[in-house]
């Protein structure tokens, strides 16, 4: 069976939408079920870069259908301007390839409102979010009184619904926030006209990605965020709010477990975290600011610069742990040529224990002292490795030692941002 997961197997931005973009070719549907506009799935494409926020990283493959199912929130804005520009640049020239979710839930301006308000109260307790109303859409879906796209597609409902929200959310903003209240008539003539637009790609995704199964056509499930961002089993409160692990994939897909096949586990040859939370192998010195400088670490959605730090094997063993990985993207390896050592986390210390787990209570997980193996680095530019040989051996060996270390093997190393800049070893549409 032969349908893939790819998800973040470290704190998001491990190169997600790079890797989608290369099986693409192999799948014949590619669906985002998770998230919101807080993800920025990054591709270059013969030296042209897209940005992706909610359409599936497969876009850019003529012929392949996308799905933006129900679990992911969607900003109507965002998915539009999204449209646009594919349009602009010649791609989604049938629109029978972008197909999305009647039930998946409407991010609003009171969501991306109270979003801001809450971090700005929290002060120096914020999460770091990216301040694009994930948090409070998901908290309405849970209450039972979010507003869907095909409630967005019904004038009378969508203008009831608002109406009934706003009289809730104005009273937070204004009174607890001393916010800016959000106007009912304007936002209700602006959100009618992105209902409009987007009504001819709604429909049950679920229903379609299933009998797309039942066919025989290979889907490809594209994550969002990463595992250690998971609601449930992230490092939480600094976490995202929705189910990244491959449970949720499912979930937000409407597609059984027994019907995917593998998981891939896309993770960075070191790791990054964007917002606040704990993190114990962060480099703050000229190590650091050299992997963040050489990997472009700054933030695709929010511009933020992203925390660097060493690979954290536990990390990675967690991941395989929650999603049961068949194989890691492992991507950035070029990030680290010049380093002359490089440094793995295999364990912690935490008041003087050894811990080879991830300790989710997060004042153990403040404390962590990570453990250190040394590895001896590598001079070269690897941009032009095609097969693993290709590599310097001490960057084989590097691999190897993460490979061993984490029980996963490396199905793919990506050695540069462009699509050819990969090395496949093992492709999981045909294992
Ligand atoms: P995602 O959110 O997981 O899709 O990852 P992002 O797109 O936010 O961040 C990954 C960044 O690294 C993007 O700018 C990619 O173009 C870039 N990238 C991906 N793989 C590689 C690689 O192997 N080497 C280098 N140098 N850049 C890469
Ligand atoms: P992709 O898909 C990295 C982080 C935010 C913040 C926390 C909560 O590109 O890997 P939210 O706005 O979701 O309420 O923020 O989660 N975060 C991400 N970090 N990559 C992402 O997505 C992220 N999406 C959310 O920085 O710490
Ligand atoms: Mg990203």
């Amino acid at each position: 069976m032969k349908n893939i997961i790819v998800l973040g197997a470290q704190w998001g931005d491990e190169g997600k939408g790079k890797v989608v973009d290369i099986y693409s070719e192999f799948a014949d549907t590619v669906a985002r079920s998770t998230g919101g506009n807080n993800a920025g799935h990054t591709l270059v494409v013969r030296g042209e870069k897209f940005i992706f926020h909610l359409i599936p990283s497969g876009i850019l493959h003529a012929g392949k259908k996308c799905v933006v199912a129900n679990g992911v929130v969607v900003d109507p804005k965002v998915l539009l301007a999204e449209i646009d520009k594919l349009k602009s640049r010649n791609y989604l020239k049938d629109d029978s390839q972008l197909k999305v979710g009647h039930l998946a839930h409407i991010i609003l301006p009171y969501h991306i409102a109270l979003d801001r308000a809450r971090e700005e109260k929290l002060g120096s307790r914020k999460i770091g979010t990216t301040a694009r109303g994930i948090g409070p859409c998901y908290e309405d879906k849970i209450a039972r009184i979010g507003i869907r796209a095909c409630d967005l597609a019904e004038p009378d409902t969508f203008s009831e619904m608002l109406r009934a929200n706003l009289e809730l959310k104005n009273f937070l903003l204004k009174h607890y926030y001393g916010a800016e209240e959000i106007d009912f008539p304007s936002t209700r003539d602006e959100y009618l006209s992105y209902g409009e637009r987007i009504r001819p790609y709604l429909i049950d995704t679920s229903l379609f990605l299933n009998e797309e199964i039942n066919r025989g056509a290979k889907v490809l499930f594209e994550g969002a965020q990463g595992t250690l961002l998971d609601i449930d089993h992230g490092t939480y409160p600094f976490v995202t709010s929705s189910n990244t692990t491959a449970g949720g994939l499912c979930t937000g897909s409407g597609v059984a477990p027994t019907k995917i096949g593998g998981v891939i586990g896309v993770a960075k040859a070191y790791i990054t975290r964007v917002g606040a939370g704990p993190f114990p192998t962060e480099l703050f010195g000229d190590e650091g600011q050299q992997i963040r400088d050489r990997g472009c670490e700054y933030g695709s959605t929010t511009g933020r610069p992203r925390r660097c730090g060493w690979f954290d094997v536990p990390v990675v063993r967690y991941a395989d742990r929650l999603n049961a990985l068949t194989g890691i993207a492992l991507t950035k390896l070029d990030v680290l040529s010049g380093l002359p050592r490089l440094h793995v986390c295999v364990a912690y210390e935490i008041d003087g224990v050894r811990r080879e787990d991830v300790p989710l209570i997060l004042s153990e997980f403040e404390r962590a002292v990570p453990v250190y193996e040394q590895m001896e680095g590598w001079k070269e530019d690897l941009s032009d490795a095609r097969e693993f040989g290709d590599l310097p051996k001490a960057a084989q060996k590097y691999v190897r030692r993460l490979e061993e270390l984490t029980g996963v093997e490396a199905s793919l190393v990506s050695v540069g941002a462009d699509r050819n800049q990969t090395i496949i070893r093992k492709n999981p549409f045909r294992a």
